[in-house]
């Protein structure tokens, strides 16, 4: 089948997941992190992942908003940069307004001339996504943004993967599905849709049962993987 929709997976796929560490390590007042920003960055998406995970498989779910809060505590903790409220917060506001990957408005504005559907299926909360797309300025190129709240757990439950099916009344495989996360994008597999990995950091492959259709290092020839 020809690919009619393009879904990307938002946080690491079109923002960048660790801006807010970077920025707020440039700021006055935040020397301690210049360091150790890399390290809480990357501490910080991991726990935010794992509590998704194991919300959905304990049937415990909670907004992505509460899960990143959870996850930033430990990953304060773990790197001994708790106890700083300002810091805290600067970090929790820097996520709102996460930059997009540079590639990203011109990749979803050649998707939408060429006649292509296009949205987010997120596990992010509609207000934290509404946030993110707006001060990435790609409100007018995406044409629904999904989130896992409407189903009430996140992925890869298949749950979440129907949401698409069912907005834009298309078959599985004609769905390019665009993750950074390589547990995502297997699971996306798993469910049918033709999958592509960004894999921007150069890791290795998830050791699961499905595999993605694609492995790229950015999004700019995602037009191409859709026939355009
Ligand atoms: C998302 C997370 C998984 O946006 O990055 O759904």
């Amino acid at each position: 089948m020809p690919i009619t929709t393009c879904i990307f997976d938002a946080y690491g796929t079109l923002f960048d997941v660790a801006a807010a560490a970077r920025q707020a390590a440039g700021e006055p007042g935040f020397e301690k992190l210049q360091q150790k920003w890399p390290e809480l960055a990357n501490h910080w998406r991991l726990k935010q992942l794992q509590y998704t995970w194991l919300r959905a498989v304990t049937d415990a779910h909670a907004d992505f908003w509460d899960v990143t809060q959870d996850g930033l505590d430990w990953a304060l903790e773990a790197t001994e940069l708790h106890g700083d409220a300002t810091l805290r917060q600067r970090l929790l506001d820097l996520y709102w307004e996460l930059q997009a990957y540079p590639e990203v408005p011109e990749m979803l504005r050649a998707l939408k001339s060429g006649g292509l559907q296009t949205a987010i299926l997120s596990n992010g909360s509609p207000p934290m996504l509404d946030g993110a797309v707006q001060s990435a300025g790609i409100g007018e190129v995406l044409d629904n943004v999904l989130s896992v709240e409407s189903v009430g757990v996140f992925k890869p439950d298949s749950r979440v993967y129907d949401l698409v099916p069912e907005r834009f009344r298309c078959a599985r495989d004609e769905v390019l599905f665009v993750s950074s996360n390589g547990w995502d994008a297997a699971g996306a597999s798993g469910y049918g849709f033709v999958t592509a990995w960004v894999n921007r950091a150069g890791e290795p492959m998830d050791r699961l049962p499905w595999k993605p259709a694609h492995v790229l290092s950015d999004l700019t020839t995602i037009p191409q993987l859709a026939g355009l």
